[in-house]
Order: structure tokens, then C-alpha cells, then sequence
């Protein structure tokens, strides 16, 4: 089976106090609102999608990183599902996601 894309989801959680994390900002949500989509849209074999653990930015997050292509996106919430989705189906990456910096 070939891949188009493997999607990693950080669900990384950590106590409130310190440093923040994807998973008490709802990445979880964030990874089945995605599932959810690319299933609903017939991409399953094409896509796979994956918790993580902390892929670094951890204060922009919830963070989502999109390979072969090296797209990271970062603030995502559930309801961007459907805009990435668009992006794994071919289309351009999400600009208003991409982390800038
Ligand atoms: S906890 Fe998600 S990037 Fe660090």
C-alpha cells in the first residue's frame, strides 16, 4: 500500500502550570474531527493519521504536521478538519494554519 500522506497529530498532554500542550487544547478532537473527514471523503487507504508525542512548539500548538510534504500547522481546532482534508486531497496546504515561525 502507498501512502499519500502520513499525518501526525500531537496529543502530547501535560498538567495545567507549566508548559502548555496539544492535548489540553483538544488535539484529540482535532485527530478524530480529521479521521472522521478523510473517511468520509474515501482517503483512508491514502492517508494515515497518527497521534505524536511534543513536536516542538508546544505554546502554538495544537500542532499537525503533514509528510512527504513538511507542512506544519499550527492553532489547529476541530473544525479546520474539513480544510486540511482539502489539502490531503490534493489541494494547496492551509495558509492560514501554517506555522510562521
Ligand atoms: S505538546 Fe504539542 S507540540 Fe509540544
Amino acid at each position: 500500500m502507498l501512502l499519500r500522506h502520513h499525518v501526525f497529530v500531537c496529543t502530547n498532554a501535560r498538567a495545567e502550570g507549566g508548559r502548555p500542550s496539544c492535548g489540553a487544547r483538544r488535539s484529540e478532537a482535532v485527530l478524530e474531527a480529521l479521521t472522521n473527514e478523510i473517511l468520509r471523503r474515501g482517503l483512508g487507504a491514502d492517508v494515515a493519521i497518527t497521534h505524536s508525542g511534543c513536536l516542538g512548539p508546544c505554546w502554538d500548538g495544537p500542532n499537525v504536521v503533514v509528510y512527504p510534504d513538511g507542512v506544519f500547522y499550527t492553532g489547529v481546532n476541530p473544525d479546520d478538519a474539513a480544510a486540511i482534508a482539502d489539502h490531503l486531497a490534493g489541494g494547496e496546504p492551509v495558509a492560514r494554519l501554517l506555522r510562521t515561525r
